[in-house]
């Protein structure tokens, strides 16, 4: 049967426009001053130009009637106020109540969960502050310098994301990153370091995924083989987790906790962010969270028709709905942002990968999209021809500081004014006649693409412009009737790698597929 989101007097008539959109021409829209007025917002310190679409002002009302026939508003109301809305799990989605005002009340099943959020923020705060300042020593009296953080997935990107991103705020400590369960990974780590002055930081929500528990594990033998004793585990591990009482199991004894209504790949703004804590220190911490928070005011509050997230996700529902755009890029111009594209992947794939919808049923319509990208300008060199002249067109983010943090001349004039001409070129295109009479250098032009400023990058904004695209996943989440904050997809692959290592270790004889057991031939052999 039919699907109430395809069912709903609105769907339809998307579909209608759409087909009257074919002859728009982005090139004659961004012309029109009143359009270009309409379809800027600033909120939380970002600038979003959203001009170059292809949407007319009845898409947007047509979009924006989506959004309330599917109720997002009480659905972004539930979540703020925690209900359980991740109804597979049973659990509230609470990542705003990391970055709500020291005072505010929010309550998970009854009980304000602000004050312990606050008071574990006022431990980290404590605790980074004596490894930055040197004061906390390791076991033999020296100070730490340098950083191993193990964990993956989300107990992962959001640190290597937001440590890269804001490196012109950082102290002097060296943070290295463990996720591969490779153990050239970690091998590669371990020959940099010395264990005297060396503190190894493991994230795990769960406390049970199995790569990063290999890799602490390994981590740990190694301290004691270097140290020579297990005390030193006390003063150079430390545990991020969930579930303390595993942590303390593997022999940590100072863990961070965080709760289970905080999903893995939104986690970077609770325990999970010491390592960010470590790098910029507790004051730029905390206005990370307060660029976040606004964000989260402005989601809250904003008319949907001047809320940068849910135009945000009504643009993504329109390309992927309908018009069959089956990816979205991610262009950052500008190098710290370089782990961008890799942390929304993972925020947007892992969340809205879905084919069920809440109630149990198949979708009858496309769910997320592909999200793939790399800083600007090194695409233009790659892919950008693909997205300018290939078959499918590709929605763009592109994402620039108006100021830069260097004052390198000319770098900064020129990374901009690439920014501006991919947008451009993509929007606009050349003519046959422009292209004077080359059919190879036409470019159709009509490829849509939102463009963000932020005044600069710094704390405040990064965390305003991460938690504009967490509240984008939530609304397209919501549309498409999909639980946007569990994984099951990650279940099976992690069942049959348990099986098939028996097999490779010769502890278990069960018989597998032909082709596996010809690969595991190969590789035995
Ligand atoms: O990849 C699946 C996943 O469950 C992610 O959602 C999560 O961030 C990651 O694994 C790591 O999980 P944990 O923090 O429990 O080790």
């Amino acid at each position: 049967m039919t699907s109430p989101l395809i069912q709903t007097p609105v769907w339809k008539k998307l579909e209608q426009h759409q087909a009257e959109l074919k002859s728009f021409s982005l090139r004659h829209e961004l012309d029109d001053t009143s359009r270009h007025a309409d379809l800027n917002i600033d909120a939380a310190g970002l600038h979003a130009d959203f001009s170059k679409h292809l949407v007319s002002k009845k898409t947007l009302s047509l979009l924006i009637d989506l959004a309330r026939q599917v109720n997002v508003e009480p659905a972004r109301n539930a979540m703020m106020a925690g209900e359980k809305i991740n109804l597979s799990e049973d659990r509230a989605v609470l990542h705003t109540a990391l970055r709500a005002a020291a005072g505010s009340v929010i309550k998970e099943s009854e009980n304000n969960i602000v004050p312990e959020v606050q008071s574990t923020l006022d431990r980290m705060e404590e605790f980074s502050g004596s490894v930055r300042d040197g004061s906390y020593k390791g076991y033999t009296g020296k100070s730490i310098t340098d950083i191993v953080h193990i964990g993956i997935g989300g107990s992962d990107l959001g640190p290597r994301f937001a440590i890269d991103a804001l490196q012109d705020f950082a102290g002097a400590l060296t943070i290295h990153f463990v996720s591969n369960v490779d153990g050239s990974a970690l091998d590669t780590v371990l020959k940099k370091v010395n264990p005297e002055t060396t503190l190894f930081i493991v994230a795990s929500k769960t406390f049970t995924t199995a790569e990063t528990l290999l890799n602490a594990g390994t981590a740990r033998a190694w301290l004691i083989d270097k140290s020579g004793s297990k005390e030193s585990i006390s003063r150079h591990f430390i545990g991020l987790s969930a579930n303390v009482p595993a942590a303390q199991k593997f022999g940590i004894e100072t863990v961070f906790p965080l709760w289970d209504w905080v999903g893995g790949r939104y986690s970077l703004w609770s325990a999970i962010g010491l390592p960010i804590m470590l790098s910029i220190g507790g004051d730029n911490f905390r206005k990370f969270l307060a660029g976040a928070r606004e964000m989260d005011t402005h989601f809250s509050t904003a008319p949907l028709e001047k809320n940068i997230p849910v135009l945000m996700a009504l643009l993504g529902i329109w390309y992927r709905n309908f018009w069959a755009y089956p990816a979205h890029l991610i262009l950052p111009y500008d190098d710290r942002l370089g782990k961008m594209a890799k942390y929304i992947q993972q925020m947007d794939m892992e969340s809205n990968g879905k084919a069920v919808r809440q109630d149990g049923q198949p979708v009858d319509y496309e769910t997320a999209p592909f999200i793939f990208g790399e800083p600007g300008t090194d695409s233009q060199h790659s892919y950008m021809q693909l997205v300018h002249q290939g078959t499918t067109p590709v929605p763009v983010d592109f994402v620039a500081c108006i100021k830069a943090h260097h004052k390198l001349a000319g770098h900064h004039e020129s990374l901009l004014s690439n920014c501006l001409a991919q947008s451009r070129a993509l929007a606009i295109g050349m003519t046959l006649d422009e292209a004077q009479n080359d059919p190879l250098r036409v470019f159709t032009g009509n490829r849509p693409s939102t463009t963000f400023l932020l005044p600069e990058l710094t704390p405040e904004t990064l965390g305003a412009l991460i938690a504009a695209y967490e509240h984008k996943v939530f609304v397209q989440g919501v549309i498409w009737n999909i639980n946007s904050f569990d994984q099951p997809g990650v279940e099976l692959g992690k069942k049959l790698t348990k099986e098939i290592q028996s097999r490779l270790e010769d502890k278990s004889s069960d018989k597998l597929d032909l082709s596996t057991e010809g690969l595991l031939t190969l590789i035995k052999r």
